[in-house]
């Protein structure tokens, strides 16, 4: 089985070309290793990726003639490449660049694959707004042009779908914590402020925002069961996350206690676009993928610690 991963230098891409690689899937990797975060880390993980097996090919998503010579005969593709997060850096045009332009000419790639059987969209619980704490049937309302352009994205995949072009799903993905967790992103950042002693930026209002934090693991698992049971998913919008929620207090309060370090706390204006609340309902997940996140919001901050002391070398 040939599978394409888009975005396998990022974060949760990786993971994910590792693990199928290491289950013998064909896999190749594409990112263009864009300098959103540190091209270190991504560089980093292309190593660990092709350690594992995964052919990594560096193109950029937006042009065609960069991917056209990867080939007709992919079975999956599991888009993961985006322009995340909710940096006031980025601007509107990059998240229609990479969000919306990238899904559209990477569908046109997709309906030239001869053998194609299911392409996977990675969507997130930002689509629905505000309160991320409702089933796939209710009508998404995002506040970020982050949250719009990820809508967008999954609309295009899912009318192929529709039009009977390629079989699609998509899988919205809740707060992805764990090893290699993006540095713009809560547990890398507390971490790195509690080991260096720097002071965390919080955004007005945000210790009490609440989140299906979910561990990486759980989600490459997710997706990998998705994979096996493609032939039933057709068309479908599956929420992918931890049942549990958190607040981001309760993030500061565990890493302070497993690194026994107390973290200083720099104020900044609340951020535009963030979310109040989610918690993923995953019933659907559990009756179509047999989906049971498996780790616990404080073990999977130990595994990132873990990590994130093991990589200190590389981060900056
Ligand atoms: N991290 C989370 O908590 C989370 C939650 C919900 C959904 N998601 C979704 O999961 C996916 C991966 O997120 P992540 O946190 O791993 O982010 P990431 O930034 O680490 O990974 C995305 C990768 O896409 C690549 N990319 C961006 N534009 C590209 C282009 N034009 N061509 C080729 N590659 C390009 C980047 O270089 C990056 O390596 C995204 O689609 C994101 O929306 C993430």
């Amino acid at each position: 089985m040939k599978i394409l991963i888009t975005g396998a230098a990022g974060f949760i891409g990786s993971h994910m070309a590792e693990y199928l690689a290491l289950k013998d899937y064909d896999v190749y990797g594409i990112d263009n290793l864009s300098n959103y975060y540190d091209v270190n880390l991504k560089q980093h993980n292309v190593e660990s990726i092709a350690d594992a097996g995964v052919k990594f090919i560096k193109a950029d998503l937006r042009f065609p003639e960069q991917y056209q010579d990867l080939g007709r005969d992919f079975d999956f593709i599991i888009h993961f490449a985006a322009q995340p997060g909710l940096s006031k850096d980025s601007t509107f045009q990059s998240y229609v660049d990479n969000n919306v332009l990238v899904t559209y000419q990477l569908i046109q790639f997709a309906k030239h694959q001869k053998q194609l059987k299911h392409f996977f969209n990675i969507s997130t619980s930002s689509v629905y707004g505000k309160y991320a704490t409702v089933s796939e049937n209710v009508a998404p309302q995002p506040i970020s042009t982050y949250g719009i352009t990820k809508l967008a994205a999954e609309q295009m995949v899912l009318s192929e779908s529709r039009q009977q072009n390629i079989k699609a799903s998509s899988l919205r993905l809740y707060s992805v914590f764990g090893p290699r967790e993006r540095p713009d992103k809560l547990f890398t950042k507390l971490i790195e402020c509690a080991l260096n002693d720097k002071k965390f930026p919080l955004y007005e209002g945000s210790l009490k925002h609440q989140r299906s934090y979910t561990y990486v693991g759980d989600i490459v698992k997710g997706i990998y069961n998705a994979l096996k049971v493609h032939n039933a998913l057709d068309g479908e919008i599956i929420n992918l996350g931890h049942f549990e929620k958190h607040s981001t207090q309760e993030g500061v309060l565990n890493v302070e206690k497993i690194l026994k370090k107390h973290i200083q706390i720099k104020n900044l204006p609340p951020r535009s676009g963030d979310q109040q609340e989610t918690q993923a309902i995953i019933d659907k997940a559990k009756l179509l993928l047999n989906y049971q996140p498996k780790t616990s919001f404080r073990e999977g901050i130990k595994q990132q610690i873990e990590w994130y002391k093991s990589q200190n070398k590389i981060m900056v």
